[in-house]
């Protein structure tokens, strides 16, 4: 990694030549100059060295590291390569920032880089980056070996979170044909096995007992039947309050009776999203062994018109009593949290957190570089924010002012699920899950910007990016530390 300060350039170059015993002519160099986004690859006999630039150092930030590292390990797509050896920065000059976080970021933002989706392919071929078996972390500073424990455990957390992350892409690129409630299910207790949390899966038949009107409701028009997954992981003190998260489990959304567009509508397969990422926080955390306890709720259903369907004009009734007058049946997602959410009262936590993929309106608001939170409690939204920041899986708060509550009253029900046209559509998914939260704090992440997108950018790919894994999973470090 190449800074374009010219001093700082040419000493890195030098240092490279010094450990790689070669010598890097000035045509080798094309037109690099360490500025962002620049790379180049330099053959030099047996290795091949690929620079990577970062800009001014003093404009230097830890996304520009993940961003450098992630296209510097790309270049390695096309190239027959199996072990690839990545220089730790060291830079101590970052506010925050330690040695450990540097490498962590480093370890990440190569993971996610390197994925790819491509298990429907008959043919392999070289062009994807399975071919790499090993990739490395080294600094060229002696200076950096009394650092070794910290660069150790910034790798191997960055290797659990990085891997974590890409599990969740992988639930959410999955097709539905292949991904369904059920199926969800089985893959989620098989995994239970090899990890430290338990799953228990409540069937249609136990959901109907409980009343999981919202649930059952939107489960209606599809041959899938729903569940419901409830993951525990138990890693802090018996009598501590379980922190609660709760992800949307829509394996696909045609967006019911309401149906959607065809256009891009194949995308729904990704409405799972947040389901997906609160798996990937558990895969993570059991692995990280922290000392905290979790519950994970994941509703799970399919979205489908049929004969059978809940249909706009309906009223049901949700876990807690409530009723609701169903305005649009692609206002799906509210309809099954509002039930999770409701249910999440008996752990009485701590701290509630969901994670949907809910307002198309939320890609309008703020684009694909961020999700949107909304809360109950400024202390908590503050704290998600922060491991927003730290880890770049970032939220942008939006208001839950009561002024916004009169738009979801209803007619003949206790609320509606959709507000007025054109008005704050990310903001009523809020207004709506509010009315159906207990007695705890709570944050709402609303993932629709994030979780799929459709075009790669530097370490996120196009498709499902596992967008709340990073994000929850360092806020829930950051509790431990505390
Ligand atoms: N799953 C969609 C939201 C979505 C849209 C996610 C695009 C990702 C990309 C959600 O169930 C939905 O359809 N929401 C409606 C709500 C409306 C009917 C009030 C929407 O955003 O249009
Ligand atoms: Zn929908
Ligand atoms: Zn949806």
């Amino acid at each position: 990694m190449c800074y374009e300060d010219k001093k700082l350039f040419y000493e890195e170059l030098k240092l490279i030549e010094k450990l790689l015993k070669c010598k890097i002519s000035k045509t080798g160099l094309e037109d690099f100059e360490g500025k962002e986004k620049q790379t180049v690859l330099i053959y030099t006999g047996e290795n091949r060295i690929i620079l990577s630039g970062l800009g001014l150092k003093k404009d230097l930030t830890l996304e520009k590291v993940r961003k450098a590292t992630a296209r510097g390990v790309k270049k390695t797509r096309s190239l027959k390569i199996k072990k690839i050896a990545i220089e730790i920065l060291q830079d101590q000059t970052l506010e925050g920032v330690q040695i450990e976080d540097i490498a962590r970021a480093e370890t990440i933002s190569s993971l996610l880089a390197l994925y790819s989706f491509d298990k429907y392919f008959t043919k392999k071929d070289s062009k994807d980056s399975k071919g790499i078996k090993e990739i490395m972390l080294f600094s060229q500073y002696h200076s950096l070996e009394k650092y070794s424990k910290e660069i150790e455990r910034g790798i191997y957390t960055g290797c659990i979170i990085g891997e974590s992350t890409n599990f969740a892409r992988d639930l959410g690129n999955e097709p539905s044909n292949i991904i369904y409630p059920e199926s969800l299910a089985n893959l989620v207790s098989k995994r239970q096995k090899e990890r430290n949390y338990s799953v228990e899966i409540l069937d249609k038949q136990k959901l109907t007992k409980l009343k999981m009107g919202g649930v059952l409701e939107v489960a209606r028009g599809s041959s899938r039947e729903p569940r419901f997954l409830i993951l525990k992981y138990n890693g802090g003190a018996k009598n501590e309050k379980p922190i609660v998260i709760v992800g949307k489990g829509v394996t696909f959304d045609s967006g019911g009776i309401s149906i959607k567009p065809s256009a891009g509508m194949a995308l729904m397969k990704v409405d799972m999203g947040g389901g997906a990422a609160v798996i990937g926080v558990f895969e993570a955390i059991s692995q990280l062994k922290l000392k905290q306890n979790v519950i994970g709720l994941i509703p799970c259903v399919e979205n489908m018109p049929s004969g059978n369907s809940f249909k706009p004009g309906d009223v049901i009734t949700a876990y807690n009593g409530m009723t609701i007058e169903v305005d649009n049946t692609d206002a799906e997602g509210r309809l099954i949290l509002a039930d999770a959410l409701s249910y999440a009262s008996k752990y009485s936590p701590k701290y509630v957190i969901d994670m949907a993929t809910l307002t198309g309106a939320s890609i309008v608001a703020i684009g694909s570089v961020a999700s949107i939170i909304m809360g109950n409690d400024q202390d908590l939204v503050n704290k998600l924010i922060a491991a927003g920041e730290q880890t770049y899986d970032r939220v942008w708060q939006l208001p839950l002012w009561d002024e916004y509550d009169r738009m979801i009253n209803s007619e003949i029900a206790d609320v509606k699920n959709t507000g007025q046209s054109r008005q704050a559509g990310t903001i009523m998914g809020g207004m709506f899950l509010k009315r159906f939260i207990g007695n705890y704090p709570w944050a709402h992440i609303d993932i629709a910007a994030t979780a799929m997108r459709d075009s790669e950018s530097d370490y996120d790919p196009k498709n499902a990016t596992g967008s709340g894994v990073r994000l929850v999973t360092q806020f829930l470090m950051n509790e431990c530390k505390k």
